[in-house]
């Protein structure tokens, strides 16, 4: 029977993630996605230094904060956050085993993301990679910009509306928005500093295009 309300899909979407958790994570770290995100991170300047707080909004197993790392960024202080207890234990296994990562300040917080259990204008970046799709898009965006400093920085990865992006609906049971849809709802919040593709010669290029947004 299909999920009715948002606390039910939530806790089935956690439940999804939870049991895939270790094996996406094996994917994701044979596939080049962290290298990708790293290239991307290190061509922009989110005027990260050591007093900024980040939040990785939606961490999953944390391959995109390890990008961050991985993209020369020492930040005060990391939060992955996640709705997967287990995705969130992987990642940490992760950064524990990175030399890049283990001695750094990283947080893990499970919860959702349309309520985040942190004060408005708390964090000078954050990064949220393939997560809005399973939220209405117009709340996501708007909880993600309360927590940001005005002038903070989103890196907005959503799923790339294309035929890799319907099998991976299908499979990761999300809706993918038209980018139509991103810009028109990106701009309530967010001035749009910048778009990137991702070259097809890169996984990511397949599934993923990121949005740098501002915030007003
Ligand atoms: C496709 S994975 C992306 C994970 C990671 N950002 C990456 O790029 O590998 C989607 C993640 O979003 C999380 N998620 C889905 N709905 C969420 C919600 N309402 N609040 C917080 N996390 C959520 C899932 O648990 C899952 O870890």
């Amino acid at each position: 029977m299909a999920p009715r309300t948002m606390a039910e899909k939530g806790s089935k979407t956690r439940n999804f993630y939870d049991r895939i958790a270790d094996a996406q994570s094996v994917a994701l770290r044979l596939n080049g996605y962290r290298a990708s995100v790293a290239r991307y991170l290190r061509s922009i300047d989110p005027e990260i230094g050591p007093e900024s707080y980040v939040l990785d909004a939606g961490s999953g197993t944390g391959i995109v904060a390890e990008g961050f790392y991985a993209a020369g960024y020492r930040p005060k202080c990391t939060v992955t956050f996640d709705l997967s207890h287990r995705s969130l234990s992987v990642g940490k296994e992760h950064i524990r085993k990175n030399k890049k990562t283990r001695s750094a300040s990283i947080g893990a917080v499970q919860g959702n993301i349309l309520e985040l259990p942190f004060a408005d204008a708390s964090f000078d970046l954050v990064l949220s990679c393939g997560v809005l799709e399973y939220v209405p898009l117009e709340d996501g965006l708007s909880e993600l910009a309360r927590v940001l400093k005005p002038g903070g920085k989103l890196v907005f990865i959503p799923v790339k509306p294309s035929f890799v992006g319907s099998v991976l609906e299908f499979l990761y049971k999300f809706k993918t928005y038209p980018l139509s849809k991103i810009r028109k709802e990106a701009v309530r919040h967010f001035k749009i500093a910048g778009e990137h593709e991702f070259k097809l010669t890169e996984a990511m290029g397949w599934s993923k295009i990121v949005f740098l947004l501002e915030k007003k």
